[in-house]
């Protein structure tokens, strides 16, 4: 049940300190902190290429996960969404491995896509919630995420746990490539496990994100904005928003504003900007600036480091913990995932069962 939660959505993103915790568990050795996978169904040392496929939530989690892999373990991939992959009749690597990220592990283009990829002799991974579901017995294997059952049609634990596994992923590959030195590494596995405290202090702090939400809630468009491996945070607060409070919502890379969406700026268009310290944040800064200039209500999602920058021209500057870039994007998923759900509950919506959605999309 619901317990003392309005909704299951509430309930579910109460849960992001234990499922992150859970799911780092599974993925972390305990006792010297090293990132410890499961045998994978290709060698990343040698793999030539990956192919990251997925729908909705799931996809913009495998998105996160291409900055991460190119970034770490230094091998290309390619992202697509699973109902365009599908039918674009890629050209695949010889020796290749497919990524597929799936909550439900039963989304049909997903599954589509996943006997696609094996039928063109590639060696697929899946990271999926349900284990007895299609796609953990269909692939190669399976990474499992810890996240429990979801009800909420709104991904939110599932997605941060996806992430979550993803992280661990990338620096396991880059160990196996000899991309990454060992204190990088402990940096990064340290940083992950900070996540669930992060989460918690953030969970207890309602109030920021309802007096965000009470303006957001009055808009007709919303622009959300992010640079790096943020851009598929920026999309995920957008589909969120869109999702559960009807309100219309665009995810944009910070440098593409000025090529089209600029055009939109003005007062009435929040502009949600996911913007902390490091070393894309005077690129997104700057962009940040010129929407403000043009009239532009920034809302930024910062750190303590980026906070007085921003506040210079920004409407509402939310400082959230300064942590490792790698993992800012599973920090600031829950902020964005926060604010779509007061928003909905703000709008009166049917927050677990919005209209003409499904939890599982099993029909193309
Ligand atoms: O079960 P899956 O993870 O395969 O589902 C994929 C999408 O349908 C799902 O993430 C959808 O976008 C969510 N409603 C987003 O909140």
């Amino acid at each position: 049940g619901k317990g003392n939660y309005r909704h299951f959505m509430e309930k579910e993103l109460h849960e992001h300190p234990v499922v992150i915790g859970e799911t780092l568990r599974q993925y972390v050795d305990p006792a010297t902190r090293a990132v410890a996978l499961p045998p994978l169904p290709f060698n990343p040392a040698i793999v030539p290429r990956l192919t990251v496929t997925a729908c909705g939530s799931a996809f913009l989690a495998g998105l996160v996960g291409r900055y991460w892999i190119e970034g770490l373990a230094r091998i290309p991939v390619e992202a697509d969404v699973a109902s365009e992959l599908r039918y674009r009749d890629p050209p695949l690597a010889e020796g290749g491995a497919a990524l597929l990220v799936s909550q439900s592990g039963e989304t049909a283009d997903t599954l589509a896509a996943l006997r696609l990829l094996r039928a063109g002799g590639q060696s697929v991974l899946a990271v999926v919630n349900v284990d007895e579901s299609s796609m953990a017995r269909e692939s190669d294997a399976a990474l499992l995420t810890v996240a429990g059952p979801e009800i909420g049609v709104a991904s939110t634990k599932a997605f941060t746990a996806q992430l979550s596994v993803l992280a661990c992923l990338a620096i396991g590959m880059a160990r196996a490539r000899g991309t990454i030195d060992a204190v990088r590494e402990a940096a990064l596995t340290a940083a992950l496990l900070e996540l669930p405290g992060h989460a918690a202090v953030l969970l207890e702090d309602g109030a920021t994100i309802h007096a965000l939400a009470e303006e957001v809630a009055q808009a007709r468009d919303v622009l959300f904005l992010g640079r790096g491996n943020l851009f598929p945070i920026a999309m995920e607060g957008a589909l969120k928003l869109k999702e559960i409070s009807y309100i219309h919502a665009e995810g944009y890379a910070a440098g593409e504003m000025k090529h089209g969406p600029i055009a939109l700026i003005d007062p009435a268009v929040p502009v949600i900007a996911l913007c902390p310290s490091g070393p894309l944040f005077e690129k997104t800064a700057s962009n940040l600036q010129e929407a403000a200039a043009r009239g532009g209500r920034i809302m930024a999602f910062t750190d303590a480091l980026g906070a007085p920058a921003l506040r210079r021209f920004a409407k509402h500057v939310i400082e959230l913990p300064t942590v490792d870039p790698f993992v800012a994007p599973i920090l600031h998923a829950m902020p964005v995932q926060l604010l779509a759900y007061h928003v909905a509950v703000l709008k009166g919506t049917d927050v677990d069962q919005p209209r003409n959605l499904a939890k599982s999309v099993t029909v193309e």
